[in-house]
């Protein structure tokens, strides 16, 4: 499997650390994107960071990676909760899938407790903050085994 991965952000994660602190922290996207590539850089996997507040990008990204990539971790934000058409994406991409949130969904309103990316990813990081991110690249590399 192609030891690439593609980290996809939906909408609003541009603004990380400085909306709801109280609720997703204090480091910025740039911030996260910059703890990824290292941890990627010493577990041997290249990476696709991306974020976009407009779910046809996401899903462009998502086709981008069939073929080329071994893996799709994916923040969908608000799109988990309301995106088909990303689930439908997800279903045609043949490699490891994982769905991260910074917060514990199941924590906050009854509306955050279902997932449609849920029904396709082979994991879900919830409640650990932005070290979700790293926590799934880690599941990435043990699975993918060693390069
Ligand atoms: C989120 C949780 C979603 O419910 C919310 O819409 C987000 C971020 C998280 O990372 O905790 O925008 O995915």
């Amino acid at each position: 499997m192609p030891r690439l991965v593609y980290v996809l952000n939906g909408p609003n994660l541009n603004l990380l650390g400085k909306r709801q602190p109280d609720i997703y922290g204090r480091e910025t996207l740039a911030d996260v994107e910059q703890d990824c590539r290292a941890l990627a850089a010493t577990l041997g996997l290249e990476l696709r960071f991306h974020q976009s507040n407009r779910e046809y990008e996401i899903i462009d990204w998502i086709h981008a990676a069939r073929e080329a990539a071994g893996a799709v971790v994916i923040n969908p934000a608000a799109f988990t909760h309301t995106s088909v058409a990303i689930l439908d994406a997800l279903n045609a991409f043949d490699g490891l899938v994982f769905e991260v949130h910074i917060s514990n969904v199941h924590k906050r309103e009854e509306f955050r407790h279902h997932s449609f990316v849920s029904a396709r990813a082979d994991g879900v990081i919830a409640g650990f903050g932005t070290e979700g991110y790293q926590l799934a690249l880690r599941r990435v590399a043990t699975l993918l085994g060693p390069q």
